[in-house]
């Protein structure tokens, strides 16, 4: 096996990283928000989707290889973008980049996470994406831009589902900030993690590298607070997305589509992707779970842009019924984390394997020879 064969699911990557990370680390990355019912109805909801296997066909030989903008993907899946992640496990996003890197899949850099534009470029030969959240001053947003390009970003994903911060209790009680907030309680939490605590220490503090610039030196945790505030208070819309579309040649991708309205508006800007998502069920706990959406949407727009999903995916045979439901490709968030959390330096390889293993088992299972063939596979 091509995996550490103690963790052979994602929910065994979930129960380690749980002992071994801070209790309101390992909560920023768990939860939801608010009752967290939209957070079960993702992976409750698609796990309703059945595939239809057919023993008797001819085969021949299965391929997870796609082609999604001009590039062949190994496998149908990517690592979607997650804000923080240093402060789960140090060095997460390079190790999540390096692995997306090796086994030819993409790797999403968040405009929020520990590292930043230029050192995901260098680890990936400029095969990673970049997430923007939207800067409120268009010369943060310009520059950024300029970054990107200088650096060979080639697919820009723009998020338009956080208009306003996610109601997350657990984080609210934890006090959770950037740098970690040293109340009694969350040293107590650290002190009982002292394998985090250690690899913490050596990689020093997390730090939002790519906003790095455009930040004064020295903010306390007040003045970052409002930094972010002010920085990010550009909520989305059709006025804000022309601009970048005049200005990125590459690829630009909408992260956060839930409707068929957004989709519409994304052909008609002339974009050339959506991911279908809820943000992990972090945003909308009345929202309805993305596998829904999909379904409508990909019927609807798959022949006129690129539609995508991610929230709620948690293995091959999940990967395997949103291909089947009209995905042309997949992204998952806390899956990933969780095998850097449990496993380090070894978490992106071990995690990208099992998944890769897990979903070549299901298209053996059903007599799937190519991706695109997933979809004569539902039962409807
Ligand atoms: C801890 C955490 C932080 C996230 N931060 C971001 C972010 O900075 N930018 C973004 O576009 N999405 C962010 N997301 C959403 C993910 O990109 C993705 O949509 C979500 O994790 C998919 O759901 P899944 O975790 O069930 O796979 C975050 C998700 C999690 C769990």
């Amino acid at each position: 096996m091509s995996f550490n064969t103690k963790y052979p699911s994602i929910e065994d990557l979930r129960t380690r990283a749980k002992q071994r990370i801070p209790k309101f680390a390992f909560e920023y990355l768990d939860g939801g928000c608010n009752e967290d019912i939209n957070l079960y109805k993702n992976t409750a909801e698609i796990r309703e989707v059945e595939l239809l296997p057919e023993y008797l066909s001819k085969h021949t030989a299965s391929s997870m290889k796609t082609t999604l903008f001009g590039h062949e993907y190994d496998a149908p899946f990517g690592i979607a973008p997650v804000g923080l992640q240093g402060l789960m496990w140090p060095n997460a996003p390079e190790i999540l980049a390096k692995a997306a890197f090796k086994h030819n899949i993409p790797f999403i850099l968040s405009t929020v996470t520990t590292s930043s534009i230029e050192r995901i470029s260098e680890l990936t030969e400029g095969k990673a994406w970049f997430q923007l959240y939207h800067p409120a001053k268009t010369e943060i947003r310009n520059d950024i831009l300029k970054r990107c390009e200088n650096s060979g970003y080639k697919t820009l994903v723009i998020l338009c589902d956080v208009p306003t911060f996610g109601f997350r209790p657990r984080d609210i009680r934890n006090g959770l900030a950037m740098p970690p907030n040293m109340s009694v309680s969350n040293i107590f939490q650290i002190l009982g993690k002292p394998n985090w605590a250690f690899q913490t220490l050596k990689h020093g503090q997390p730090n939002f590298e790519t906003l790095k610039p455009y930040m004064p030196k020295n903010l306390d945790l007040k003045q970052l607070g409002k930094f972010m505030d002010d920085t990010f208070s550009g909520r989305l819309n059709e006025e804000r997305i022309k601009p970048i579309r005049d200005l990125w040649k590459g690829k630009i991708v909408l992260k956060g589509v839930a409707n068929q309205l957004d989709a519409e508006k994304a052909i008609a800007l002339g974009l050339d992707g959506i991911i279908v998502s809820n943000h992990g069920g972090r945003q909308l706990d009345a929202g309805e779970s993305t596998i829904k959406p999909l379904t409508r949407i990909a019927e609807k727009y798959g022949n006129q842009i690129e539609v995508m999903m991610d929230s709620g995916i948690r293995s091959g045979p999940d990967v395997a019924r949103s291909l089947a439901s009209g995905a042309k490709f997949t992204f998952m968030g806390r899956s990933f984390m969780y095998g850097v959390a449990a496993l380090g330096n070894k978490g992106g390889n071990h995690t990208i394997s099992l998944l890769k293993t897990q979903l070549q088992q299901v298209m053996e299972q059903i007599c799937c020879e190519k991706v695109e063939d997933f979809r004569n596979h539902l039962i409807k």
